[in-house]
């Protein structure tokens, strides 16, 4: 039997940031990302800046403290991945024809705020950014491909961040509400599916990802993100108003938390960190008002809950029509302080499973989990729902005639496919599948290349090394099959 419905969208996702280069071509501002230096798995992706005195230096992108007065700047001698990416700016044709050629019905992808408002706080958008998007929607309707764009996916304008203080500032809903207007207006008739923010919960994640983490960063995060949910809700409104043709999601990084043991103490563990750092987010966007068990968020962070009721006509004429999430695996929680608390996952850290498998960079594998999360997420919205992030990031190698076997990734997404065509069996209204970095492209966290999740390979090293040439590898030839028999022939 046929799980998936006949019009699901088999797709891929990316982000600008990490895929699309051309940092400082078209008029192009600046983002943090262009900041950033690339690392390895030992060492820490850094922010380059320079103090009023002339002196350079760097810190931690995670958790890292900037001096107060210092500049975040592109300095000599380091070397910062994301200028590049992987080029999707100069090669989006040779790429969407691959896409094309492996029949994805759907391509995630985001627009560089940069790109379109510099400095972000321009009453005009930059004609040539405008563009160049229009390029690519042309490419993908020439083939068939529905675009799926997120507006903002980590890469704000690096003046509106640092010169007028970002998220933290309530006057940035208003950039943002002016830039993505403009999108709407001027992509009307390309666009029709679009996501407010990448991962919006990611910031209050980082309480449980970064080790000691400053109170005031945590109470900060939450009042950026109530801000991003302003934002959110103000330009969903707008849209259902002007564009009654488009569909607006939310895009949440997937937390999903098992108990350790069937402590009972260990299940309300569990319970309470989906609370607060998934259900948090995803209430507030689908049903349009924060969840019941906020005070309890808020007074545990010293804030003060006026600040966020006060929006609360705005968040609830603005919730979303569909939701999205970032699903690569799962991560336990417990009270068991003797346990282990080394079982990683995107921007999440718990304790390990020992039911299941790790990837090379110690995120845990889960295809139940996704299972298990669609049926959670369904039960509790009952609106559609994509998948539009999954993948394992892993060390590929490239043979001497240009094939690259990659066994593991087939397993990997055969696995999550069979998941998601249950969770379809089980009564779930799952419409799209767009697996993380199709093409392979720059890792957020690492800054690497060699952590590759691509159906394409890309040929360019951690260095910046490489001639940027596109490869098939065996698990393009497999995710081709399951596309063109819609999920069936998974072998
Ligand atoms: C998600 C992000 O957190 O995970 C992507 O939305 C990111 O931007 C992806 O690339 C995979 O994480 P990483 O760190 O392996 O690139």
């Amino acid at each position: 039997m046929n799980k998936f419905p006949k019009n699901f969208f088999w797709g891929g996702a990316t982000a600008a940031n990490q895929y699309e280069g051309g940092w400082n071509e078209g008029g192009r501002g600046l983002a943090r990302t262009d900041v950033t230096t690339g690392c390895t798995k030992e060492t820490k992706r850094m922010l380059t800046y320079r103090l009023p005195d002339g002196t350079t230096g760097a810190v931690s992108s995670m958790g890292g403290q900037v001096p107060e007065d210092a500049e975040l700047v592109v300095l000599d001698g380091y070397y910062y991945p994301n200028h590049t990416g992987t080029d999707f700016y100069h090669r989006y044709k040779e790429d969407i024809a691959l896409f094309a050629e492996m029949g994805m019905k759907m391509f995630r992808m985001s627009i560089a705020w940069p790109r379109i408002f510099p400095h972000g706080d321009e009453t005009e958008p930059n004609q040539e950014g405008l563009k160049f998007y229009h390029k690519v929607f042309d490419e993908l309707h020439k083939y068939g491909i529905e675009p799926l764009v997120t507006i903002s996916h980590y890469d704000d304008p690096l003046y509106l961040e640092t010169k007028l203080g970002g998220w933290n500032n309530p006057d940035n809903i208003e950039n943002y509400v002016k830039y993505a207007k403009v999108l709407f207006d001027e992509y009307q008739n390309d666009v029709k599916y679009w996501l407010t923010f990448n991962e919006i919960n990611c910031g209050v994640m980082m309480s449980y990802f970064i080790p000691n983490m400053p109170q005031e960063n945590i109470t900060k995060s939450y009042r950026e993100l109530h801000n991003k949910f302003v934002a959110s809700a103000k330009i969903t409104k707008y849209a259902h108003e002007h564009y009654p043709n488009f569909k607006i999601g939310c895009m949440i990084a997937g937390t999903v938390v098992y108990p350790l043991t069937c402590d009972p103490k260990d299940v309300l563990a569990a319970q309470q960190r989906t609370q607060e750092q998934f259900y948090y987010a995803g209430d507030t966007m689908v049903l349009g008002a924060y969840p019941y068990f906020s005070h309890k968020i808020w007074k545990a962070n010293g804030l003060d809950a006026a600040y966020f009721e006060k929006d609360a006509e705005i968040l609830k004429e603005g919730h979303v029509d569909f939701f999205t999430y970032s699903y690569y695996g799962t991560t336990c929680e417990s009270t068991h302080t003797d346990a282990v608390r080394d079982g990683g996952g995107n921007l999440s850290l718990g304790y390990r499973n020992d039911y299941i498998q790790f990837t090379e960079w110690g995120w845990g594998i889960d295809a139940d989990g996704l299972r298990y999360s669609l049926n959670e997420i369904y039960t509790r919205y009952g609106v559609p729902i994509m998948v539009v992030e999954n993948g394992v990031g892993a060390l590929d190698q490239m043979e001497e005639d240009g094939s690259i076997h990659d066994p593991y990734r087939i397993e990997y997404m055969k696995e999550h496919v069979k998941a998601m065509g249950e969770a379809i069996e089980d009564g779930v209204d799952l419409i799209a599948y767009t697996p993380w970095g199709i093409v392979d492209l720059v890792s957020a966290s690492t800054g690497e290349m060699r952590k590759r999740y691509g159906v394409i390979y890309v040929d360019m090293d951690d260095e910046g090394k490489g001639s940027l040439d596109r490869f098939r590898k065996d698990s393009f030839y497999w995710y081709k099959k399951c596309i063109e028999s819609n999920g069936t022939d998974l072998d």
